[in-house]
């Protein structure tokens, strides 16, 4: 690898690079603002560039080693991450905030991600394909995309680019990896476990950097044909830019982008469980899950009954200390709170607002009954709920990624569908009843790529394909064998062993045939 200047220096650790001219951030435990977990000395975009070269030069050569012995990496990174999960999951919840229940549940997840992988090895099947002429074979085989850069938000530090990195690599790519300078630390942690499982340096690169830097420094590798695939968790507004950029160059990226998640209750719906469905869904992560919880859109049948109950049970959940049984903790950094705080600006006056006894952050102003640790030592924040919300509203239009959800109620199916679908997103939706009939009408009718029945809309499994429409993405998706059609390309071989050159279609010879001919009738 060329030399570096730039990397994560985890707190309490000498600092090995040299910070001349750099810019440096702090990550710090969002639930202990003055603990600091890492500092990051920010790579360049020349950085990129140079990590790019490095996995291009690199690739060969990792695309040599036999697929099943790449597979057996792969099973020895999970080996490690099951090894170290206990470790691993503390780091998360520190340096994002995400309870420790839910942190195991992320590290869980990579591990089920090399579960499935490692067996890839072994089969990355191509076909045998007949030919239309004698003497002739045909064959397909998938092929290694070249050099992936993978840039990641850090609501998922290690889970979200587990995804992509580990079926990248199994299948012969190498990855340039853009984490989340927030969530640096846990980046770090990862990158550690993969490179002891056998991955080199130029294989995984690592760039901690930050966004205007990652976009020159992309647009730089693009033009200089460095990149061949790029995969991007985020923004809408983000995925947007790439996607742009990618297009000039003829690429079609990966873009696993925002969600205003729907969930339906319809009128014959179990309402305790849409309940604890719809908790789950909206404030599990602090409500900054891509898959979190937009808009319940409730039978008018069942408005005001569910309302009181949600209300009830958000009112009763803990919240605090991530390290305590809680249903959330802090937001993610400092950056989210600001977002969540323009957030709470767009309640309007035919809102009304439940949930907790105040809105905001809590604080000694502004306290939460319940509150489990000490509130003012991180980003805290108050669960909302906002009943009485309609198109047109931003609470309603929009992704708001934190601890709020919307209500709204509906008469009749295609009413409810027509809500789930107005802001335009399509990643997760979810619908409770027990009707079959409603049940595939919604999943006809919704835009989401993923939908969930009397579930709630976030905790996907690792082995289905994960992924969005419209706002969401742009159709990619992730996750079981689907996420191959991403990393890999297919080769078409046609092999032709008669000796002669033969003409497909112009000298295919298909017996002599009488359409004319009609069975006697009677
Ligand atoms: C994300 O928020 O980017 O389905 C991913 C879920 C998780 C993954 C969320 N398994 O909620």
């Amino acid at each position: 690898m060329t030399s570096v200047s730039y990397g994560v220096v985890l707190a309490g650790r000498a600092a090995s690079h040299d910070h001349a001219g750099r810019a440096v951030r702090r990550s710090t435990n969002p639930a202990r603002l003055d603990e600091v977990v890492a500092e990051i000395v920010l790579a360049s975009p020349a950085d990129l560039l140079a990590a790019c070269r490095a996995a291009r030069a690199a690739q060969p050569g990792w695309a040599d080693v036999p697929a099943p012995v790449r597979g057996s990496v792969i099973a020895n990174l999970g080996r490690l991450v099951e090894d170290n999960a206990a470790a691993l999951a503390r780091l998360v919840t520190r340096e994002v905030g995400k309870p420790l229940a839910e942190a195991r549940g992320e590290v869980q997840e990579i591990i089920d991600t090399c579960r499935f992988f490692l067996g890839e090895g072994r089969r990355l099947y191509g076909e045998t394909v007949p030919s239309e002429l004698p003497d002739k074979q045909l064959f397909t085989f998938r092929e290694p995309v070249g050099v992936l850069t993978v840039i990641t938000a850090g609501n998922f530090p290690v889970a979200v680019p587990s995804w992509y990195i580990v079926p990248a690599l199994l299948c012969g790519n190498t990855v340039v990896w853009k984490p989340a300078v927030y969530a640096a630390a846990c980046a770090q942690a990862f990158t550690e476990l993969i490179r002891r499982a056998g991955v080199p340096a130029g294989v995984l690169e690592v760039v901690p950097a930050e966004g205007v830097e990652t976009f020159t420094g992309l647009e730089r590798a693009l033009a200089a044909g460095l990149v061949d695939k790029v995969g991007f968790t985020g923004s809408t507004e983000v995925g947007r830019m790439i996607g742009e950029l990618c297009g000039r160059h003829l690429q079609t990226p990966c873009l696993e982008l925002g969600g205003k998640n729907p969930m339906v209750v319809a009128p014959d719906a179990d309402l305790d469980a849409a309940v604890a469905g719809a908790v789950f869904a909206g404030f599990g992560t602090a409500g900054q899950r891509c898959t979190s919880l937009g808009t319940v859109i409730v039978h008018a049948s069942l408005h005001d009954e569910f309302v009181r109950r949600f209300v009830a049970a958000v009112e009763a959940a803990a919240i605090g200390d991530p390290f305590a049984d809680v249903l959330y903790g802090p937001l993610l950094d400092l950056r989210f709170a600001d977002g969540f705080e323009r957030t709470l600006g767009c309640i309007r006056d035919h809102h009304r607002v439940a949930g907790s006894s105040a809105v905001g952050r809590i604080d000694a102003a502004r306290p939460r009954d319940g509150f489990v640790g000490a509130a003012e030592t991180g980003l805290y924040y108050h669960p909302v709920i906002i009943d009485g919300v309609r198109p047109g509203d931003e609470v309603f239009d929009e992704e708001t990624f934190g601890p709020i959800v919307g209500v709204t109620a509906y008469r009749h199916l295609d009413e409810a569908i027509e809500l789930a679908n107005a802001p335009g997103y399509g990643l997760s939706s979810s619908i409770y009843t027990n009707n079959p009939a409603t049940v595939f009408r919604f999943r006809r009718g919704v835009s989401a790529g993923m939908v969930s029945v009397n579930n709630s809309t976030s905790g996907a499994e690792a082995h289905l394909p994960f992924g969005g429409n419209g706002r969401s993405g742009n159709g990619s998706r992730q996750s079981g064998r689907w996420v191959l059609d991403q990393v890999t390309r297919w080769q078409a071989v046609n092999w032709d062993y008669s000796g002669h050159l033969q003409k497909a279609q112009l000298e295919t010879g298909v017996p002599a045939a009488d359409l004319t001919y009609r069975l006697p009738s009677g």
